[in-house]
């Protein structure tokens, strides 16, 4: 299952815009209803208003199902041969809609690498704490 969703994150990086970086990023995410939804990384002349591959994705899953989806599986690629695990950004905005034990695939300099979530961030900011 991860080795799919770590494809489809392939092609999703094919759609990458990034004419500033030359970084192509694209996101995969496995949510609970069965769907795959998938996000590229889209640049900004302002680079500041870059929105990463992760982040693109999750707001693709939630316009397209809604506010009540719910993530059991990332997977992060890119298409420049160098590591990328998720920023920390996007773990905060993750951690809003993952599963907390849910895997996540990234690429490092050693090959694909699988974490839970909670790993990545633990103590996620949350006023609920
Ligand atoms: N980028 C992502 O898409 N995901 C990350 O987790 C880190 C960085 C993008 C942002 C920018 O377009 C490019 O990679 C270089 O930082």
């Amino acid at each position: 299952m991860l080795d799919d969703l770590y494809a489809q994150a392939v092609q999703a990086a094919e759609r990458s815009y990034s004419p500033y970086s030359h970084f192509r990023v694209g996101a995969a995410l496995k949510l609970t209803n069965g769907q795959t939804v998938t996000g590229a990384n889209v640049e900004n002349v302002s680079y500041g208003l870059t929105i990463c591959a992760e982040r693109s994705a999750l707001v693709n899953a939630v316009s397209q199902f809604g506010p009540e989806v719910r993530i059991a599986a990332v997977a992060v690629a890119n298409l420049n041969h160098a590591a990328s695990p998720p920023c920390g950004a996007c773990r905060q905005v993750l951690a809003e809609f993952i599963l907390p034990d849910a895997p996540v695939i990234f690429p490092t300099a050693d090959g694909p690498r699988v974490t839970p979530f909670t790993d990545l961030l633990p103590l996620a900011f949350d006023m609920k704490l």
